[in-house]
């Protein structure tokens, strides 16, 4: 099976990256991650783990500024690319082309390639550049998936909340997800 290349940026949500992981390893399928310098700060700081706790998830983590690694080139096959959570800074270096690092370099790969690029953006409010920027990326191919937690399916913990949103990423990404709660209407 192909890999799922994964980067977590220091937006809040952390845990949301932690939650796919956990359960892309659970469905067996492989991955490797990109941590931007900001992310070294924020994960620790929102999960309690540090970075090298991904290595039990993932074949490799890589740092932001290892720009000759696998996934800066074509080349190397990655199955999709998924952002989460996604910063604005790297949403911005993204939708411009302007691969400053490794994150935004392999994202300007995916979209090169015309493989899946999922941005699972987080920032609230958003101003007129943050919306600019994702139409600006959503016209380049990457789909804008906001770090947004749903409610109708009744969530008890945060856990609840934050699995609900990593499985429905994996349910995006064509992967059968069999705790996924689909919605079957009111009646
Ligand atoms: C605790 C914390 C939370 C943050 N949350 C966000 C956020 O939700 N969205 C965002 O765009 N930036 C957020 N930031 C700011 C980014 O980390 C900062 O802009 C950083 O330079 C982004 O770099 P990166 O995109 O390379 O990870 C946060 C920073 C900290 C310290």
């Amino acid at each position: 099976m192909k890999k799922i290349l994964v980067a977590i940026t220091g937006a809040s949500g952390s845990l949301y990256a932690l939650s796919f992981l956990k359960l892309m390893k659970r469905l067996s399928v492989p991955t490797e991650v990109i941590v931007s310098r900001a992310a070294e700060e924020v994960f620790p700081l929102e999960t309690g783990l540090e970075i090298a706790a991904l290595s039990e998830l993932s074949e490799r983590i890589y740092r932001e500024d290892e720009i000759s690694a696998p996934p800066a080139s074509g080349s190397a096959l990655y199955e999709a690319m998924v952002v989460v959570p996604c910063t604005m800074g790297t949403l911005a270096a993204i939708a411009h082309g302007f691969s400053k690092n490794l994150v935004s370099r392999a994202a300007d790969v995916m979209l090169k390639e015309r493989r899946p690029l999922i941005l699972a953006v987080r920032e609230t409010p958003l101003n007129l550049t943050h919306l600019r920027n994702m139409v600006l990326a959503a016209e380049a191919g990457a789909v804008i998936f906001p770090a947004m937690p749903a409610f109708y399916h009744r969530p008890q913990t945060i856990e609840d909340l934050v699995n609900f949103f990593a499985a429905r990423l994996a349910d995006f990404l064509g992967f059968d997800v069999p705790e996924l709660k689909r919605w079957s209407g009111t009646r």
